[in-house]
Order: C-alpha cells, then sequence, then structure tokens
C-alpha cells in the first residue's frame, strides 16, 4: 500500500482509516475526504504542495502535528467549502491561494506567520480572517481581491516585493506596518471609507492609490519608483518626510483635496496634478527643485507657487479655470525664452474653462484667454500624452495583479 517512507503514525492512522492514497512526502496531495484531512494533519511536513478538491466536503480541518507545507496550498473553483483551518501549520513555502471559493466563511490559521504569497480572489463569504495576531509577518507577495473582507488583520508584513489590495468592497481599514517593498503596491476599488495607514512605511518602489478615504504615510522618506493618486477621497494629503520621488508623481481627479503638503526636492519623472477640483491653492511643494520630466498642472487654482523650482527637464504646462496671473508671472521667468529653468515647452493659461476637463495640448493654447507661451517649442509632448502615460501606467499595475 505505501510505496514511500512514511511516519509509523500516519501509517497506523491511514491503514486504521483505510483510505489513505498519499504519503507526507508526495509532490502533490489531494485532499478528498475528512480522513485525507487526518492523514495530513499527522505529517510534521508536506514537502509538496497540497490540493484541497471540491470533493473534501465543506468543512476541511488538517490541525495536528503538520507545520509546514514547504509547497502550495490551493484551493479553486471550490463552490462547496466552507470552513477551512489547520491550528498548528506555521509556514506555506509556496502560494497560498484560494481562488473562486465562494462560500468559504471561516479560514482558520492561527499558527500561520510565513507564506511564500497570498494570492486570493473571489471570496465572496470571507467576512474575516482567524488568523494570529499578528499573524503572517513573512511573504513576498500578498494579492487579495474581490473578498468581503473588512480589515485584513492577521496579515502584517513588513517587508515585501509586491502587494495589490482590490475590489474587497467592505474592507474599511488597513493599518500595516509594512517597512520597504521593492515592485508595486496597489490599493484600488475597496470600501469607500478605507483608511490606509502605514506608519512605518520607510521607502516603497511604486504605488498606486485609489478610492481611499484616509491615507498616512508620516514615516515615507523615499518613492524610487512612480506613485500616483487617483480618485481617492482625501481631504488632505500629506507625506511630511517624504524627500525623493525617483520616478513620477501624480494626483488625478482626488475631488475632495484641498491640501497637498510634501517636502520632496526632486521628482525624477512626470509631475502631474490635474482635476482636483477642490484644490485651489496649490503650495504645497516649497521645496521641489528638480523635475526630471513634465510639470503638468491642472485645475481650479487661485495660486500655484513652487518657490525652489529651478530645473524641470520636459514641458511645463499650468492651466486653470480661475485667475493663476500673478503665479504665471511667477513661472514666465523660469521659461525657455527667459531664465530657461524650464528646458521644454511653456505654457501657463489662466481662466480656461475647459482646465479639468480638456485633456489635448491644443485646447490649452487655444482656450484661455490670457496663455503665456513659447511659440519656438510646439507642445507635441503636451498633457495629453503625459495623462495617456499616467493612466497606462496605472493599468498595468492593475493588469499584472488581476
Ligand atoms: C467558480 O467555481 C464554480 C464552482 O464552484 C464554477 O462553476 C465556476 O465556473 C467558477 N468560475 C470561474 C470564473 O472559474
Ligand atoms: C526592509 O524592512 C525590513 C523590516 O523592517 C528590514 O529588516 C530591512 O532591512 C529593510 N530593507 C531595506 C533594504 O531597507
Ligand atoms: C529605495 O530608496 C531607499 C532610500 O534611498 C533605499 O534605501 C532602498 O534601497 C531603495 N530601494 C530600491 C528597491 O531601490
Ligand atoms: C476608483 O478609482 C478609479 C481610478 O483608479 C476610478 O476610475 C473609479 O471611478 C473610482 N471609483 C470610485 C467609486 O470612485
Ligand atoms: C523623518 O525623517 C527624519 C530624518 O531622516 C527622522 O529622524 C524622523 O524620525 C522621521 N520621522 C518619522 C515620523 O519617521
Ligand atoms: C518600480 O520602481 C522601480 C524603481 O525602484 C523600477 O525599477 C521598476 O521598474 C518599477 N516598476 C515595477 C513594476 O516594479
Ligand atoms: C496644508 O497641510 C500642511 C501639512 O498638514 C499644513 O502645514 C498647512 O498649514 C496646510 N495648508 C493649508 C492652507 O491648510
Ligand atoms: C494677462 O497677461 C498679462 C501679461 O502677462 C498680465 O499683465 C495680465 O494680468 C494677465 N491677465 C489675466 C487675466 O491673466
Ligand atoms: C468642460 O467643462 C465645462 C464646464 O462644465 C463645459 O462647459 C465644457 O463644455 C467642457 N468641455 C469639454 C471639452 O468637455
Ligand atoms: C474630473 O473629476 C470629476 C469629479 O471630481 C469627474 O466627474 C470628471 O469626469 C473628471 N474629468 C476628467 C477629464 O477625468
Amino acid at each position: 500500500m505505501f510505496t514511500k517512507q512514511i511516519a509509523p503514525a500516519v501509517a497506523v492512522l491511514g491503514m486504521a482509516i483505510g483510505a489513505t492514497a498519499f504519503t507526507c512526502k508526495d509532490d502533490t496531495i489531494t485532499i478528498t475526504s475528512a480522513s485525507d484531512a487526518s492523514t495530513l494533519a499527522a505529517c510534521e511536513t508536506a514537502t509538496g504542495d497540497v490540493v484541497i478538491s471540491t470533493e473534501a466536503g465543506s468543512t476541511v480541518d488538517f490541525s495536528g502535528s503538520l507545520t509546514k507545507i514547504e509547497g502550495a496550498l490551493t484551493v479553486e473553483n471550490n463552490g462547496g467549502i466552507v470552513s477551512l483551518s489547520c491550528s498548528s501549520l506555521e509556514t506555506i513555502g509556496g502560494a497560498f491561494t484560494l481562488k473562486n471559493v465562494t462560500l468559504l466563511s471561516t479560514l482558520s490559521f492561527t499558527s500561520l506567520t510565513s507564506v511564500g504569497s497570498i494570492a486570493w480572489s473571489s471570496l465572496n463569504a470571507l467576512g474575516s480572517l482567524t488568523f494570529g495576531d499578528p499573524g503572517v509577518t513573512s511573504a513576498d507577495s500578498v494579492v487579495i481581491s474581490d473578498t468581503f473582507l473588512s480589515t485584513l488583520d492577521g496579515i502584517d508584513v513588513q517587508s515585501l516585493t509586491d502587494m495589490d489590495i482590490n475590489n474587497n468592497r467592505y474592507l474599511t481599514d488597513f493599518t500595516s506596518s509594512l517597512s520597504n517593498l521593492s515592485g508595486v503596491f496597489n490599493v484600488n476599488a475597496n470600501g469607500q471609507k478605507l483608511s490606509l495607514t502605514l506608519p512605518n512605511l520607510i521607502w516603497i518602489a511604486n504605488m498606486t492609490i485609489s478610492n481611499v478615504t484616509e491615507f498616512s504615510a508620516q514615516s515615507l522618506a523615499a518613492v524610487n519608483g512612480s506613485m500616483s493618486f487617483d480618485a481617492n477621497y482625501f481631504t488632505t494629503f500629506s507625506a511630511p518626510n517624504l524627500t525623493t520621488v525617483g520616478g513620477a508623481l501624480s494626483f488625478i481627479g482626488n475631488s475632495e483635496v484641498t491640501n497637498i503638503t510634501m517636502p520632496v526636492t526632486s521628482i525624477g519623472g512626470g509631475f502631474t496634478i490635474v482635476n482636483n477640483t477642490a484644490l485651489t491653492e496649490l503650495n504645497g511643494f516649497p521645496d521641489l527643485k528638480t523635475v526630471g520630466g513634465e510639470v503638468l498642472l491642472r485645475g481650479n487654482f487661485d495660486e500655484v507657487t513652487l518657490p525652489s523650482l529651478s530645473d524641470v527637464r520636459g514641458a511645463f504646462d499650468l492651466s486653470s479655470t480661475g485667475d493663476i496671473s500673478s503665479s504665471c508671472t511667477a513661472f514666465d521667468k523660469l521659461s525657455p525664452s527667459q531664465g530657461a529653468e524650464i528646458q521644454g515647452s511653456y505654457h501657463c493659461t489662466s481662466n480656461n474653462a475647459n482646465a479639468n476637463n480638456d485633456t489635448s495640448s491644443e485646447g490649452t493654447s487655444d482656450s484661455g484667454t490670457n496663455s503665456t507661451k513659447n511659440a519656438a517649442m510646439p507642445s507635441a509632448s503636451g498633457m495629453g500624452m503625459s495623462y495617456m502615460v499616467s493612466l497606462v501606467a496605472i493599468a498595468g499595475f492593475v493588469t499584472v495583479f488581476l
């Protein structure tokens, strides 16, 4: 019956039940019954992958001696399982995948601290996790999509490659001790009241944050790649320690924000602030000196000041529905025809009714009643392009994780 080595206790248990079809060392252990779960529970380590099949029943518990699954743990396209638990399991070496498991309402892994990755999607009945405190603290990648979770308590990883939290409609609080992240952090389309709090975050490679009501990252000092905030509901944005953004920085369509403040001195890519309709004063970038890409600022501004700006490698396009003529007077001095701190084409436009909704550079030039332009540098690389690039970049991130 047993062709491979197996712990005697397991053999005895297996034989007693009389249905064991696997050993702890199989490449893939497929759980199809309660007795399979008991056999798995008696292993200390499962060296391969564990798959929970649809035949396993509505309650699957493999608590026992099992502390480690070296491979992956997978439940997929399973509309029968309601409860999955293992109180002894500490480590999953591979991916912990739960995908399209629509009735799962209890997920209990109270000793689990380390997983290779978390890949959870379409868990329509999962409202909370029964994990330890702090729970999972080590993972390379975490993707949690389309669940009913209202918090992510039980997952608290400090350093990882990627994290994507999207379409969790009941998620209202996400507080994480995340310290650094080397790939992409995406938070999008979760609960309308989502408060995102990252008190220990020091550096992050890239982040795209949408639809959050509060955002806080008091210690964030560096964004190595790009950071974008689109369609959020926060009223103020402050990153009090953020001095460098290696790639692009963008805020698009955050309809309630009235104050964006950060001590950033350099932005490696484009600097985009567009269609944040409540933002009338843009003066929260007192230290910004260098922008490696294009500066694109369009909105209902009364005043825009960037007092330290001294090096813009791309175009500069500032346009407002209001009168910003005194702001424009200051920026004119940096234009290619004057101080030449701005290397690309230059536009500064007041009273442009389409400042928020017009995404073509031609519109900028024609509709303002008082525009200052550098005719020598046509606006070929104007706003439409940058806006598109930004949207494409965001779409790219989302695609990667869906
Ligand atoms: C989800 O799982 C159910 C079985 O529970 C299956 O019928 C359905 O096709 C799956 N959906 C997708 C999108 O794979
Ligand atoms: C990332 O954060 C972890 C946890 O705080 C820390 O141990 C590690 O040194 C950090 N890595 C870098 C490169 O900053
Ligand atoms: C990001 O920048 C920080 C601070 O400059 C640095 O410590 C970290 O190693 C950088 N991370 C990556 C992935 O480049
Ligand atoms: C969520 O953000 C996206 C942009 O990433 C936006 O298209 C969408 O309309 C937002 N949803 C809501 C409900 O605000
Ligand atoms: C902000 O940065 C300074 C200097 O790097 C550091 O001493 C301070 O602790 C940081 N503040 C926070 C809230 O992390
Ligand atoms: C994120 O940022 C880094 C810079 O730290 C960059 O090299 C990388 O291409 C960016 N994108 C992804 C998907 O990681
Ligand atoms: C904007 O926010 C910053 C930081 O929170 C604060 O210091 C500043 O006074 C605010 N500005 C306005 C006009 O409210
Ligand atoms: C138009 O531009 C001129 C010269 O730059 C300036 O004096 C005037 O205040 C501007 N008017 C408006 C409404 O922006
Ligand atoms: C932009 O919005 C204004 C005010 O709502 C409207 O009158 C105008 O037609 C819009 N323009 C475009 C190009 O959508
Ligand atoms: C600008 O933001 C408003 C919401 O504040 C939205 O209705 C509108 O579609 C946005 N315009 C563009 C061009 O994205």
